[in-house]
Formats: C-alpha cells, sequence, structure tokens
C-alpha cells in the first residue's frame, strides 16, 4: 500500500477509536423522562442482550413473569422464580422494575372466575383478587417501583365504558377500585397506574379520564396512567396523542408511555387486544430483511413520537420500549404467527437501527 494512502486508513482508524461513543439512551433522555424496556425471562437473555439493557436502559417491564398465569397458575400455588430473577437481575444492575400486571383479561388462569363447576362469587372473586395482589404485590413490596394494577379495563366500542371482561361481569365496575385498594394496602410506597391501549384516540381518552376521576373522587390513589403505545407505521395519530398526554397530565397523574413498538408489517386490528388473531396471506408475513425505505420512514415516525415525548416532558415520565430488540417482539407472533417484524430500535443482531439513531438525534435538539 502506498505511504499517503496506509497515512490515510491510520488517521481514520485514530478518528474512529477517538470518536466519542453515543450516550446510552437512558442518558441522553435523563432531563426529560427514564427510558425503559421489556425483558423475557433472565434465562432467555444472552450475555449480550443483557449488557444492552444495562446500558441503554433505566427500567425493566417483565412482559410475561409478573401475569397471574405465571405467577399464581394454581389456587394458592404461587411460582416466583422467573419474577424474583428478573427483580434480583434489575437490582444488582441499578435497573427500577414495573409489575406488569395484576387484573387484566388475558393471562389469569380459569380457576379464578369458577368454584367447582359454577362460577365464582363477587365475594369469591374479591377475595381472590386480594389474596392474589397481597402475595405479588408483597413479595416485592420495596423492589417493584411501581403497578400495572388494572391493564386493559376499557372497553374498544364506542356505547360501552369498561371492558366486560370476567372481572367487570363477575364483580362489577368496582374491580377497578378494589384492585388499586388492595395494590396500596399490599405496598403503600409502590406507584400504581393503569394502563390501557389505544388511549390516543379521543373515545378511550374520555373514558380513562372519567375512570380516573371516578377514582379519585373515591379517594382511591393512582399515580399514573399508562399508553400503551402500539403503533403502526403511517398510521400514528401524532396530534391526537399529544393532547391525550396532555389531558391525563391536566388530571394530576404521571403519563407512562409503556409498550412502545412501531409494526411495519400491515394488520387489520388495531391496538393491541391479543386475544385477536389474523390468519396468514401473501402480504402480511413481513420481510426477512426490512426494505431500507420503510426502515427510514420508522425512524422518521419515531423520531416524531420522541419529539412530543420531550415537549411534553413536564407529563411524561418514563417511554418503555415493548422489548429490546426485532428478535424478541411479540408483533412476531401477533396478530398474526410466525411473521418476522421489525419494529423495534434495535435489530435481531443488536445493531441499533436507523429508528435508533433518529431518536436519539432527537435528544440533542432544543425542545419545541
Ligand atoms: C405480550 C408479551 O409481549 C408476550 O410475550 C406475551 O406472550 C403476550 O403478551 N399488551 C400488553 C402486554 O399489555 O402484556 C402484551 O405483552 C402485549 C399487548
Amino acid at each position: 500500500m502506498r505511504p499517503v494512502l496506509l497515512g490515510f486508513f491510520l488517521l481514520l482508524g485514530v478518528m474512529r477509536s477517538a470518536s466519542p461513543e453515543p450516550p446510552p439512551l437512558k442518558e441522553a433522555f435523563a432531563r426529560d423522562f427514564d427510558m425503559g424496556v421489556a425483558c423475557a425471562s433472565l434465562a432467555s437473555l444472552s450475555p449480550e442482550e443483557r449488557a444492552l439493557i444495562v446500558r441503554e436502559f433505566k427500567v425493566i417491564t417483565p412482559g410475561s413473569h409478573f401475569k397471574p398465569d405465571h405467577t399464581q397458575p394454581a389456587e394458592g400455588r404461587f411460582t416466583f422464580e422467573q419474577a424474583d430473577a428478573l427483580v434480583d437481575f434489575a437490582q444488582s444492575n441499578g435497573l427500577a422494575v414495573v409489575g406488569h400486571t395484576l387484573a387484566w383479561h388475558n393471562q389469569t388462569p380459569a380457576w379464578f372466575f369458577a368454584d367447582g363447576p359454577n362460577p365464582a362469587s363477587r365475594e369469591l372473586l374479591l377475595k381472590r383478587l386480594r389474596d392474589h395482589i397481597h402475595a405479588v404485590v408483597g413479595r416485592y413490596r420495596g423492589r417493584v417501583k411501581g403497578w400495572d394494577v388494572v391493564n386493559e379495563g376499557l372497553s374498544d366500542k364506542s356505547d360501552e365504558y369498561l371492558r366486560p371482561n370476567k372481572w367487570q361481569q363477575m364483580v362489577g365496575d368496582d374491580y377497578i377500585a378494589q384492585a388499586f385498594a388492595f395494590a396500596q394496602e399490599a405496598d403503600p410506597g409502590a406507584e400504581l397506574y393503569f394502563n390501557d391501549y389505544g388511549t390516543e384516540y379521543p373515545h378511550k381518552r374520555a373514558k380513562l379520564i372519567r375512570l380516573v376521576k371516578e377514582l379519585q373522587a373515591r379517594g382511591i390513589r393512582i399515580d399514573g396512567v399508562g399508553i400503551q403505545c402500539h403503533l403502526q407505521l403511517d398510521r400514528i395519530p401524532f396530534e391526537e396523542l399529544e393532547q391525550s398526554i396532555a389531558a391525563f397530565h391536566a388530571l394530576g397523574v404521571k403519563v407512562m408511555i409503556t409498550e412502545l413498538d412501531l409494526d411495519l408489517v400491515e394488520r387489520l386490528v388495531w391496538g393491541a387486544d391479543t386475544t385477536q388473531h389474523e390468519e396468514p396471506t401473501a402480504t402480511n408475513l413481513g420481510w426477512k430483511v426490512a426494505p431500507p425505505e420503510l426502515l427510514q420512514r420508522q425512524a422518521e415516525q419515531y423520531a416524531q413520537l420522541f419529539r412530543i415525548f420531550r415537549r411534553q416532558h413536564a407529563a411524561v415520565d418514563r417511554v418503555t420500549i415493548w422489548h429490546l430488540h426485532d428478535g424478541k417482539s411479540f408483533l412476531n407472533n401477533w396478530p398474526v404467527k410466525g411473521r418476522t417484524n421489525h419494529p423495534l430500535l434495535f435489530d435481531r443482531h443488536l445493531q441499533p437501527k436507523p429508528a435508533f439513531d433518529a431518536v436519539l438525534a432527537v435528544a440533542s435538539e432544543p425542545r419545541s
């Protein structure tokens, strides 16, 4: 190699190694909000995945292991091994933990709702809800920062307030207030949240405002609301989302973006009701390698979202991405099983995508 050329490459090498590493997301947005990520079991995370979580994020939400099907698969049989392992991992690495979730229509074993061959009575169901919440929340007292006490309790139908899940049908609308009160008893120091999808849209926004006001009027403590934000490329209601953030903030509760992802593969179902499924077709299985122009549009739309979150920094307490990288997203299996999706900030090889760079760049813009 000619000496001039060799010199050039050496210089390039020196410049590269001297150029500072980009800051972790949690530092870049430290003045705006906490950055969080969902995770599966500790055993399923490689050393590289664990290191990336610890480097980039401040808060973890176990995506499955606090749900009732994991914590109490049969009445009185509690299984905490996986949740314990995640909480220990978080504690030894300086991460806060969000407990997800206590009362939900999914991943809740059938025994909760049965009394032998008959449906459980309201009293029995409330006793089970209380026992469950006391056992789970009580075990992690002081170690879990906050709980998604109730998940997805609002109805999607325009003329219906609450989702008619088994809790609502068998206890009444009151199950929500009861669940919050039980959680408050079990760990008075933990924050208590109501989490749902679609609350960026006006009809679900109005229901959530009503719910928060009703709880507050009854003296039931609610510290925050989660807007899940399972969003689809080119269909993000940016303005409505910002209006929802501001409206929830005006109620005096924290606002959290709890399950952010940005689906690249078209789907028919809106929101994230995991009980709904779609059959595979020629166009809904995704691509092994994502088309670069879609990744670029995704980057721009992620950046637009983070501009909103920063502008609303006084309201937004945390932004959690729903899993670490594209290979771990539930959108590879929902609403169509076995698709290949690319909804997150890191790709399957843990490399930052254009969306990651775009989001990080927003942190250095002036707040608009
Ligand atoms: C998903 C998890 O990511 C999956 O691993 C699990 O198999 C099903 O649930 N809304 C929620 C989350 O509140 O709990 C769901 O998480 C995604 C939709």
